[in-house]
């Protein structure tokens, strides 16, 4: 698929106490108060969920799932979402090679017509700024990012300070290791700017000198009140973490498999041994996975470990919250 470079502009409508009709591309959208708004509704989400309750809310409207990227959780967890809520859905995973895209059909054409068959747009696609220039061209029904490229990945970010609130009850005063690919995980990106909303949260960054965080974006997080600290060894990472988060690295990001390999070739492994060594018995372990070598299985069993239990899950409750609201009907 040849990639179109997307201009990232800040014309995004702010939240601002009201989701109804907004799109859903960048955490810079919240304040928050949004996030303390949201955090209620997840729960709400989550009670109908475990109890199998039968839910009415999307009765009668068609979501489109516009997947350019491969996805397990979040495509999943979004159809998922729609379904418990009673919605439908127009999936299409692949569509540059599905759809009329393999025909050159624009990006932008894309979007108005999946718009015209839908209440709204969830889209992944490998390039920054898509889910900007989608909500762009999509000019009646919002656009929620589901990933575009190493920029953003919204709703999961929401979906981890779910986790991490559930677990402690709260988002400010919080210290966390953020480790991995640090300068391709939008994970990451969208979970700075979600820790930076709050008070007093530190981070330690652990990566390959190569993958460290871009400076311009390092230089935004820690104007607006985020702690960052940047750390070149497992020895530097603090005893009082509340989470570590792990990321994969993201080899389909490298220009050359050489590049990557040189990288990956240094173990960046969470063991038994690395988490009883450097996490307290409080820390929770969380990763947006896949992990492709990042967490080591021995490690699933421990109570600590979040990342196959209560964070996949919390995809689906903090979906189905997002998609209710944006479309007016929580
Ligand atoms: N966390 C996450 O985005 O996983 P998928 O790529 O499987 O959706």
């Amino acid at each position: 698929m040849s990639q179109v470079a997307f201009r990232i502009r800040n014309e995004l409508a702010m939240i601002n106490g009201d989701f109804c009709g907004k799109d859903i591309v960048s955490l810079d959208q919240f304040a928050r108060q949004d996030i303390e708004y949201l955090l209620p509704v997840i729960q709400h989400m989550k009670n109908l969920a475990v109890n199998h309750e039968v839910s009415h809310l999307l009765a009668g409207h068609l979501i489109s799932l516009l997947f350019f990227e491969p996805s397990s959780r979040t495509f999943s967890s979004f159809a998922a979402a729609v379904k418990r809520l009673g919605g439908q859905t127009i999936e299409i995973q692949n569509p540059e090679t599905v759809s009329s895209v393999s025909k050159g059909e624009s990006f932008e054409d894309t979007i108005r017509v999946f718009e015209a068959y839908s209440s709204a747009i969830v889209l992944r696609h490998p390039v920054p700024g898509s889910a900007r220039a989608a909500a762009r061209a999509a000019k009646d029904i919002p656009v929620v990012n589901a990933g575009d490229g190493n920029n953003e990945h919204p709703t999961q970010t929401l979906l981890d300070m779910y986790t991490i609130y559930e677990q402690f009850g709260r988002l400010d005063h919080l210290t966390g290791l953020l480790a991995g690919d640090v300068f391709n995980s939008r994970t990451l990106h969208s979970l700075m700017r979600g820790l930076s909303l709050f008070n007093n949260n530190i981070v330690y960054l652990l990566s390959p000198p190569q993958l460290r965080l871009d400076r311009s974006d390092l230089a935004q997080f820690v104007k607006r009140g985020l702690r960052i600290i940047e750390i070149d060894s497992e020895k530097d990472i603090p005893h009082d973490c509340q989470f570590w988060y792990w990321t994969r690295i993201q080899k389909e990001r490298f220009a050359s498999l050489d590049a990557y390999a040189e990288i990956v070739a240094k173990n960046f492994t969470v063991t038994p041994s690395l988490l009883d060594t450097y996490a307290s018995k409080n820390t929770i372990l969380m990763d947006p996975l896949p992990r492709v070598g990042t967490i080591d299985p021995a490690v699933d069993d421990d109570e600590r470990a979040v990342y196959l239990r209560s964070q996949i899950r919390n995809g689906l409750y903090t979906r189905m919250a997002l998609l209710a609201l944006i479309l007016g009907k929580a």
